[in-house]
Parts: structure tokens; C-alpha cells; sequence
């Protein structure tokens, strides 16, 4: 079997260039991973299991541990399914890579999470510039399995294909949601400390420790126009990072309907990366450390 992924066209978005494959769902090609494989994912696994204690919020901890994620082996997409489907309807469907933003919406909206397939090599341990099963499955998937966050997620769905039918500046608002929370996101513990759920982080060794312990980055209480105004950075660590109480707290928050405040948004600036605003709840105002000079995305 060839393991090389079917690229079909780059697209330019707000988040830069990216590659967008086919749309069409393929099974986990299981009995194509090589070792070297296997051994890229042990590796991660092993290293960020280790950087994520006492950093990653106990709610991704746990459901990692029922979901029997191990450094063994790659998992099996329908072995965690058995554990997955029971536990919150959610289910995982492998694909080829990032897919069409309305056929990603609608997957969601509908409890099916894609995962990419193919896991990145070796000499992409420290970095890859898209998403592999590396990050989608030991990023991603855990939190599927917590109700409160199994909600929002397919709610996020429902709302981006509204947002989609409204137009492009919806969208970004939207999308900008999505990084800083889904992505990006930290969360306060029960005493208070700061904690990661978002993929992008639980993903990365580096960002890990420098998302909670960096005087560089600021760190902002969570506000539902204030994200998403605000730009963002496909290419450096976060220059900030927006705090949720919990769960509950950002599911309620994105409740009510969009419409009224894209349209409100419109007509407001949107705000850099790095910038604190006057009326944030500030946990930790950056330095601004090692920035890099340039625009944002
Ligand atoms: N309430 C949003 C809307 O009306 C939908 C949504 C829910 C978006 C949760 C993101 C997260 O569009
Ligand atoms: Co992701």
C-alpha cells in the first residue's frame, strides 16, 4: 500500500496556504504502518504524556486513559470507536488530510471527527505545518469524549455551516473560535491553575511548556467577540492565549446565535495577536519575548 497521502490542491486561507485533499472518507490503512511509524508515534506519545502531566487539564488526561491510547501502537480507529460511540455518539472516520471547510463542518455537525490517517516521519517530530494522526487523534480526540466538549464541537459544526451561507468575514470570526479555543484553548483547574485542552498545544512539546510557563505570551480571560476579533498566528507559537473557567463555561457562551454579533463585528476593527485590550480579564500581560516582527495571518 502507498503511504503517501493524495495532495489535490492548495488553497489560500486565512490561515495561509494549505494543502486540501480529496473529500472522500478512507478507511485506516492499519496494516500499512511501517514500524518506523509506529516507532513516531511511541515516541510522541511517550514524550507528551510525560510533558502534559500537571499541564493538560485532567479532563483530557482521563479520557485519554478510557480511551486506552497507548505508545504500543498506533491505535485502531475502531477500536476506540467501540469506546468513543457508546460514550458520547461521537465517531472518528479517517481521511486524507485538511478537508473542505463545509464538508469539515458538516462531519461535525453530524459527530463524525475526521482523523488524518498518516502520521508524520521522523524528522518531523518537532514540527509538521499540518495536522497528522499525531495531532488529530492524541490532540483531538480525548476531549470527544467529555459530554460538555462533545457538544460544543458538534455545535461548532451546526454554526459553520451557518456561518458559511452568511459569508467570508462570518467565517473568520468563526475560525478565529476555533483556534483559540479548540485549538489554542487553556483552562483553570479546580484550584484555579492554568491548564491546556487545546490540540494544537497538547500536540507540541514545545508549546506545551511554553503555552503555561513563557513570560512572553499573554494570557487572557475567554470572551466570546473579543476571540473573535482577534488575529492569529499559523506559524509561531501564540502570542495569546484565551482561558476558559471550564467547560460548561464555553458551551453556554456560544449558545446564543452568531448572527447579530457577525453583523455587529463588521463593522469593528479586528485586533493583533500580541495586543492586550483595555477590558480583558489579564492573567498574565506578555512580555512579548522573541516575537517575530511580521504581520499575522
Ligand atoms: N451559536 C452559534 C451560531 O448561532 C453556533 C455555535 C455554537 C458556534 C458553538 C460555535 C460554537 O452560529
Ligand atoms: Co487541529
Amino acid at each position: 500500500m502507498n503511504t503517501q497521502p493524495k495532495r489535490v490542491e492548495h488553497q489560500q486561507t486565512d490561515r495561509g496556504t494549505i494543502p486540501v485533499y480529496t473529500t472522500a472518507v478512507v478507511e485506516q490503512p492499519w496494516d500499512s504502518y511501517t514500524d518506523t511509524d509506529h516507532k513516531v508515534w511511541a515516541q510522541l506519545f511517550a514524550r507528551q504524556r510525560e510533558v502534559l502531566k500537571g499541564r493538560a487539564c485532567k479532563e483530557f488526561i482521563q479520557a485519554q486513559d478510557l480511551l486506552e491510547m497507548t505508545a504500543d501502537a498506533i491505535p485502531r480507529f475502531d477500536e476506540l470507536n467501540e469506546i468513543l460511540k457508546p460514550a458520547t455518539g461521537w465517531e472518528l472516520i479517517g481521511v486524507e488530510g485538511l478537508l473542505p471547510e463545509q464538508t469539515f463542518f458538516d462531519h461535525l455537525a453530524n459527530r463524525r471527527f475526521p482523523v488524518t490517517w498518516w502520521i508524520r516521519k521522523p524528522e518531523q517530530i518537532n514540527y509538521i505545518s499540518e495536522p497528522d494522526l499525531f495531532h488529530d487523534l492524541f490532540g483531538h480526540v480525548p476531549l470527544l469524549m467529555n459530554p460538555v466538549f462533545a457538544d460544543y464541537m458538534e455545535a461548532y459544526g451546526r454554526g459553520g455551516l451557518k456561518a458559511e451561507k452568511i459569508g467570508p468575514e462570518a467565517l473568520m470570526n468563526l475560525t478565529r473560535l476555533y483556534w483559540y479555543t479548540v485549538e489554542f484553548g487553556l483552562i483553570r483547574d479546580d484550584n484555579g491553575e492554568l491548564r491546556i485542552y487545546g490540540s494544537g498545544i497538547v500536540s507540541s512539546e514545545g508549546e506545551s511548556i511554553y503555552s503555561l510557563e513563557s513570560a512572553a505570551p499573554n494570557r487572557i480571560g475567554f470572551d466570546l467577540e473579543r476571540i473573535m476579533r482577534t488575529q492569529y498566528r499559523i506559524d509561531t507559537y501564540q502570542q495569546t492565549y484565551f482561558v476558559i473557567d471550564d467547560f460548561e463555561q464555553l458551551f453556554e457562551a456560544t449558545q446564543p446565535d452568531f448572527v447579530p454579533i457577525y453583523d455587529k463585528l463588521k463593522t469593528q476593527p479586528s485586533f493583533p495577536a500580541r495586543e492586550v485590550q483595555d477590558d480583558d480579564k489579564v492573567y498574565q500581560r506578555g512580555t512579548r519575548e522573541g516575537f517575530a516582527t511580521d504581520a499575522d495571518a
